[in-house]
């Protein structure tokens, strides 16, 4: 669609171009430049494995999950924390529960891990407050540190961000994004008995995100200080209802928000070099978001951060260097987050599970069990990898770290104004590659293929 939007704008203009000079008729077709190596893209598409998997996903588990959560009443993060029957220590118990039985039938691949801190008195927090997260490890048989991470937050509000007795049922932000991480947790245990992942997967549900996304940035700075390459992070908030607040539903889209340039590149010299080589479409952040765009249907991409003036979990870990996108659904209602239960002028406000919708929600679980899963199954993005400037030449010269797990590699590459990249040229198990295609002309990056066919996000080359 948008291909043929440019098509339609620089035909006119060309046709309104070549009326005045007739010459101009023998330029190629907008569409067809740069000319340049290799066939067209096929997107990855899911094998038999993936396809059963992803049909797996439950949209009556999705709707146990959320009431379940609106049940305990409030999961304010300063809420009750002891009581069985309300607040946030409830759901802690119960998703903790939830994890441990999935983790039972996971072969030993599976464990679980609640993971809490005292945030100090101060801010929203009128005293010191334990707060935790709580996830389920499913550990990949590749022998490196690569991690993706699937979160949704568990904690809720109302109008009242420091009301911690209060209903806050958050049926939709955000017990639709917890459901994601716990269903996809319960269909990956399953199927890892059979193909377990290469990287590591975290199933996350965390905690404080409401006060400052502060269960989230625990999580990242811990991997972060452990060293971990966390190489992918999906951030779902609020994704489970698909009606806008005029009545109409688009059930089939749901937004991707991902950010452009690296928000820790931000005030350093990187900036300079990124944007001198017209890469600010292709930091980490968005080869996770083509990526994601590729293997999974129904996907919006949105190209910033996040909704003007608002933030999520996602944030947490771009903030710790790794690329995250953030999933939403295509029109928030906001009569039905962060508002108090009740009725004005017979309207019903508050994060009822009545508004959400089960089968779009499992839609998204499927989007993301799609991206998950292909970026698990397939070997890492490339690193180190540089486009040689040492020599004037219309061709390009690209070299990267040979990854032991990788197969073979590819280069792909798009012209420069496309969304998405349009060819590839397979290279082989090679650590440098020569195409005849300028860089000046095209944006290139370098793909991993695994044996089992599956694709890594690219590398984008930088000038070296
Ligand atoms: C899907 O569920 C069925 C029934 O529980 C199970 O037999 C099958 O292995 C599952 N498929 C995958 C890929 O997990
Ligand atoms: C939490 O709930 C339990 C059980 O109802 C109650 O005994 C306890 O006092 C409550 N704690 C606080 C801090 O309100
Ligand atoms: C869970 O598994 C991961 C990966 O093997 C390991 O690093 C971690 O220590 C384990 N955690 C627990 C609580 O067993
Ligand atoms: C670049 O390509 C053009 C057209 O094919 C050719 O005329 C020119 O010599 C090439 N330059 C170099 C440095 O290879
Ligand atoms: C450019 O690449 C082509 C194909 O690999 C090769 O035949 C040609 O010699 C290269 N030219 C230069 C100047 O490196
Ligand atoms: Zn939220």
């Amino acid at each position: 669609m948008r291909l043929s939007t440019r098509a339609v704008i620089l035909l006119s203009y060309l046709s309104l171009a070549s009326s005045q000079n007739p010459l101009i008729q023998d330029f190629l077709s907008p569409d067809t430049w740069p000319p340049g190596p290799g066939q067209a893209l096929v997107p990855q598409a899911p094998n038999a494995q993936l396809t059963s998997m992803l049909s797996n996903i439950s949209s009556s588990n999705i709707e146990t999950i959320i009431n379940t959560l609106v049940s305990f009443g409030t999961r304010s993060t300063l809420s009750n924390q002891t009581s069985r029957t309300r607040g946030i220590g409830a759901a802690l118990t119960y998703l903790q529960s939830q994890f441990n039985q999935i983790a039972s039938t996971s072969g030993g691949r599976m464990n679980v891990t609640v993971q809490s801190f005292t945030q100090p008195a101060g801010g929203s927090f009128p005293v010191a407050t334990k707060i935790s997260n709580v996830f389920a490890t499913l550990k990949g048989t590749e022998n490196s540190n690569r991690v993706y991470v699937v979160s949704g937050h568990y904690d809720s509000r109302n109008s009242d961000d420091s009301d911690g007795v209060n209903d806050a049922p958050g049926a939709d932000d955000d017990g639709s994004g917890v459901a994601v991480s716990l269903e996809l947790a319960r269909v990956m245990a399953q199927a890892s008995l059979t193909t377990p992942p290469k990287a590591t997967i975290i199933f996350a549900c965390v905690a404080g995100e409401e006060q400052g996304l502060i269960g989230s940035n625990f999580m990242a700075q811990q991997l972060k200080t452990a060293g971990i390459d966390v190489q992918g992070m999906l951030d779902n908030d609020i994704v489970g209802s698909s009606t806008a607040d005029d009545g109409t539903t688009d059930p089939f889209n749901i937004r991707m928000f991902v950010q452009g340039i690296p928000p820790t590149e931000l005030g350093t010299s990187q900036v300079a070099d990124r944007v001198g080589i017209g890469a600010e479409n292709d930091s980490p952040i968005r080869q996770l978001g083509r990526f994601v765009a590729e293997v999974a249907n129904n996907v919006q991409p949105v190209w910033r951060p996040d909704r003007f003036g608002r933030g999520g979990d996602h944030q947490s870990f771009l903030s710790a260097g790794f690329p995250a996108v953030r999933f939403t659904e295509p029109h928030e209602n906001f009569a039905h987050q962060h508002q108090d239960v009740r009725v004005v002028n017979g309207v019903q406000f508050g994060d009822l599970s009545e508004f959400c919708d089960f089968e779009f929600n499992a839609r998204v679980a499927k989007v993301n069990g799609a991206a998950l899963w292909s970026l698990a199954q397939a070997p890492g993005t490339p690193k180190n990898v540089r486009s040689n400037t040492n020599v004037q030449t219309n061709n390009s010269t690209l070299t990267w770290t040979v990854d032991p797990n990788a197969a073979s590699y590819e280069i792909v590459w798009r012209a420069s104004d496309l969304p998405q990249w349009t060819n590839v040229v397979p290279v082989g198990k090679v650590g440098s590659a020569t195409i005849q295609l300028s860089h000046d002309n095209a944006q290139m990056g370098v793909r991993a293929v695994g044996a089992n066919g599956y694709r890594s996000p690219a590398g984008f080359p930088f000038s070296g």
